[in-house]
């Protein structure tokens, strides 16, 4: 049985691009698989959050997962910060990353270039050390994400290479699987861009109104042109609106695009909205209950204990090899 782990940060209002390029796959590993999927919470504190903020957008990830269809029976859900193994690993690992590799993080050079270097904290840049860390610990084969953060699972997997080099294999080798549609939403109102949880222009967050998801699409920066055809070059709002249809229904962006052959734009927009609805809608009255009823509460408790487990052996094993005394 592959072990499967992945995450999502609590640090805005989650988009579209989350849910296509991460979140709504998550529950398709949990059959054949030993999943775990977690709440970065430590990771969100790298940028200045509000507390209160922090804890909602935590509470509004959990109740996501349930809703998505992760089972709390097969996948282990929980907070990072609940297992206090996470930042015991970071602790180690930050000794065999380099500045220069943490330098070249695009996630990094995109943040901090927004950013004076004095506000510029040290766990934004060691972030992939602590994103390491999560993956490592639970000895994962396979990373679901989205293709912004591939970057971050290819260096974890530089570091795997040189502490095994160094004391032998400790380190599960893991792999990011990135989808092969979606992986990339790009906002809605600049198609160049990609769909973030800090860009409130041109996204469609989780907990949009309908209205308001509808108006999002119908309003779309589309292209020259009057035909819908996949050109991501030439055409990249309508490649993107394709992407997300195709997303939704399971289906091949190139299949997608032979269903609207002769539909006008605006047409074409009606049906990628309406797509969007009959996913998002039922989604969020889930959401919505599972949230009021605290649902979340008593995965979380569990996961992070059963999480705690698995770490902890991880952790004695690195802390071993080390050198560290173990009692
Ligand atoms: P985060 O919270 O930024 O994003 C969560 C997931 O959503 C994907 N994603 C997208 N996919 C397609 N199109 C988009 N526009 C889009 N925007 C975001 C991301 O690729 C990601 O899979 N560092 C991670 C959280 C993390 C993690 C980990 C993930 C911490 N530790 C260990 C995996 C394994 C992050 O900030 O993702």
């Amino acid at each position: 049985m592959a072990r499967v782990l992945s995450g999502i940060k609590p640090t805005g209002k989650l988009t579209l691009g989350n849910y296509i390029g991460a979140l709504r796959r998550f529950k398709d590993y949990q059959e054949a698989n030993e999943t775990f999927i977690f709440i970065a919470d430590l990771h969100a504190l790298t940028l200045p959050i509000d507390p209160k903020e922090l804890r909602e957008n935590s509470i509004d990830i959990a109740s996501f997962y349930l809703a998505s269809g992760l089972d709390p029976h097969k996948t282990t859900i929980f907070l990072q910060s609940a297992v206090s193994e996470h930042a015991e690993l970071n602790a180690i690992l930050q000794n065999y990353l380099y500045m220069g590799e943490l330098r070249r993080m695009t996630q990094f050079k995109d943040k901090a270039s927004k950013m004076k270097d004095e506000a510029i904290g040290l766990g934004l840049f060691a972030y992939p050390v602590l994103m390491s860390s999560d993956i490592l610990l639970y000895d994962s084969d396979i990373v679901p994400v989205g293709v912004d953060q591939s970057q971050h699972v290819e260096l974890t997997r530089d570091l795997v290479r040189r502490f095994n080099a160094r004391y032998g294999e400790i380190l599960k080798m893991p792999k990011a699987e990135v989808p092969t549609t979606g992986a990339k939403i790009m906002s809605l109102s600049d198609p160049t861009k990609k769909m973030s949880k800090s860009d409130p222009k041109g996204d469609i967050f989780l907990k949009d109104p309908m209205s308001v998801v509808k108006k999002k699409i119908m309003s779309a920066v589309t292209d020259c042109g009057s035909e819908v055809t996949y050109d991501p070059v030439e055409k990249p709002g309508i490649s993107n609106l394709l992407t997300i249809y195709a997303s939704l229904e399971d289906i091949d962006v190139k299949e997608a695009a032979k269903v609207f052959v002769g539909y006008r734009y605006g047409d074409f927009k009606k049906a990628v909205a309406e797509k969007v609805v009959s996913v998002l809608e039922p989604f969020q009255q889930s959401y919505q209950e599972i949230k009021d009823g605290r649902l979340y509460e008593e995965a979380l408790k569990e996961g992070a204990e059963h999480a705690k487990k698995i770490a902890r052996k991880t952790l004695t094993k690195v802390q071993k090899a080390v050198g560290l005394l173990v009692l």
